[in-house]
């Protein structure tokens, strides 16, 4: 691969002449937000940033680029865990904020084609509006953006039911790092045309191209949910309990973990005992079923309660109406942010089957207890999909150190070991890279390398994430 060039005076006077001097930044301010995301405590300044409006001055701008081998680094909203929007080359840092426009909610067809920088939760309660549904729901929904969840293949407590991101996406405008603007396929909901290069572009965190136009499926809204709480007094049988759901017939459209550890400091945080949280209690399960009809959905959970009463639980509590549920999402959606303020940033997405969940959470422990280190664990438990959250003294990030690279190579070969992989919903990004030959042969990193040479020969966009 070539060595990146070097971003000049020049280069930023021909961005002003694409984009306006208003949004091209160079100020110390500017750099300094753009420096860092919601990965661990890592920074690193961008040589300028540029914000542009339309797929054409991507285009323009990365023709440039990828003639001087300027390093480039697309960015969403910041809120990625796994480095994906981390300029640590420097380059050209390009947001796509102000590409934020929900262009057509296709009612005929249950479509909506958006632009990249609209918030995933305003692109929610727009289909909502017209009872339609888009499910997926990473934690960070209200600050999020869409373009973001296409380049993650985001997850959320929803996927249980519906499916990611990648379950949704039926169509991409994207711009080359080579500048061409292609659309990746059709606006169908079966298609066997060619390869399936909207697939490809899902999930690969910018390293193939800037997606600018995204046509996503949509589905019926349910008209009811009902949500309830279970605390377990001990941790691997909350495990063993969501496995007993699956087998007993049940799906639920959320089924979330969260160990005590997490929920206390949620709960501080956010300043809400919405949950009672008592001495004897493990972790809780947060479980919602949704559909059109409360009878049926009243029933299921009185069965899913019934079930549950096999395993050594506490009080089962009901959220009996909006506010209450809206509390206890609150509370869930926000321990991320929480456990990282007390100290723990240091987060993992790992994913096994379904069924091997409880011995994941074990190991997890004895992990912990012989490296000295803090173990949290909360996430979609229904997806067999734990996130950890690791705290050491004076380590506030892995990537870089080598103790924390030992560890964390340990948990990774444990989780392969269980037939799981690395990461599930964040992306391997920049911080996940070095471990991605446990769970890979050196055959299949080949093909990747080779695809990420035929989008981007000069390796410009996004490079050294990802694969
Ligand atoms: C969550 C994010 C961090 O599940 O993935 O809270
Ligand atoms: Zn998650």
């Amino acid at each position: 691969m070539p060595n990146p060039g070097k971003l000049t005076n020049q280069h930023v006077d021909q961005f002003c002449e694409i984009l306006g001097t208003e949004f091209v930044l160079l100020d110390q301010e500017t750099l300094e937000h753009f420096s860092h995301d919601q990965t661990e405590d890592l920074r690193f300044l961008p040589e300028v940033v540029v914000k542009p409006r339309t797929a054409e001055e991507i285009s323009a701008i990365l023709k440039i680029c990828n003639q001087d081998l300027i390093p480039v680094t697309p960015r969403g909203a910041g809120t990625g865990l796994s480095g994906g929007a981390l300029p640590h080359l420097g380059g050209v840092l390009l947001s796509t904020e102000r590409m934020n426009c929900i262009l057509e909610i296709d009612e005929r067809n249950l479509q909506v084609i958006t632009e990249p920088g609209v918030i995933t939760e305003i692109l929610q309660n727009a289909v909502k509006a017209k009872k339609l549904f888009y499910p997926p729901d990473p934690s960070s929904r209200g600050s999020c953006f869409i373009g973001g969840n296409v380049a993650e293949n985001s997850g959320g407590p929803k996927a249980v039911k519906y499916g990611v991101v990648k379950d949704y996406v039926l169509n991409l405008e994207v711009v080359l790092p080579t500048g061409e603007i292609i659309w990746t396929g059709s606006n169908v909901i079966k298609n066997v045309t060619g390869y399936n290069l909207t697939q490809l572009l899902v999930g690969s965190e910018g390293t193939l191209g800037i997606v600018t136009k995204i046509v996503l499926k949509l589905i019926p809204l349910p008209t009811h949910d009902l949500l309830m709480l279970v605390p377990f007094r001990n941790l691997e049988q909350a495990g063993e309990a969501v496995n007993a759901i699956f087998r007993a017939g049940f799906t639920p459209s959320a089924l979330e973990l969260i160990e005590i550890d997490a929920l206390r400091i949620v709960s501080k945080m956010v300043d809400d005992t919405a949950v009672p949280i008592t001495d004897d209690t493990a972790a809780h399960l947060i479980i919602e079923v949704d559909g059109n009809d409360p009878d049926v959905l009243m029933r299921e959970m009185e069965a899913i309660g019934e079930l549950l009463t096999q395993y050594d639980i506490g009080e089962i509590y009901f959220a009996e109406n909006v506010t209450q549920k809206e509390r206890l999402w609150k509370l869930r959606r926000r321990v991320a942010e929480a456990v990282k303020l007390v100290g723990y940033t240091i987060e993992e997405d790992t994913v096994v089957p379904r069924a091997e969940l409880p011995t994941l959470i074990r190991e997890l422990k004895v992990l912990g207890q012989k490296h000295r280190i803090d173990v949290v664990c909360y996430g979609h438990a229904g997806d067999g999909n734990l996130h950890v959250r690791l705290r050491k003294e004076g380590t506030p990030n892995s990537y870089g150190d080598p103790e924390m690279k030992k560890i964390l190579t340990e948990l990774f070969e444990i989780v392969y070991r269980l037939g799981g992989t690395i990461s599930a919903e964040h992306g391997i990004g920049l911080i996940q890279k070095e471990f991605m030959p446990i769970v890979f042969q050196e055959k299949s990193l080949d093909l990747m390398r080779a695809i990420k040479t035929v989008f981007d020969p000069n390796n410009i966009l996004n490079a050294g994430k990802g694969i």
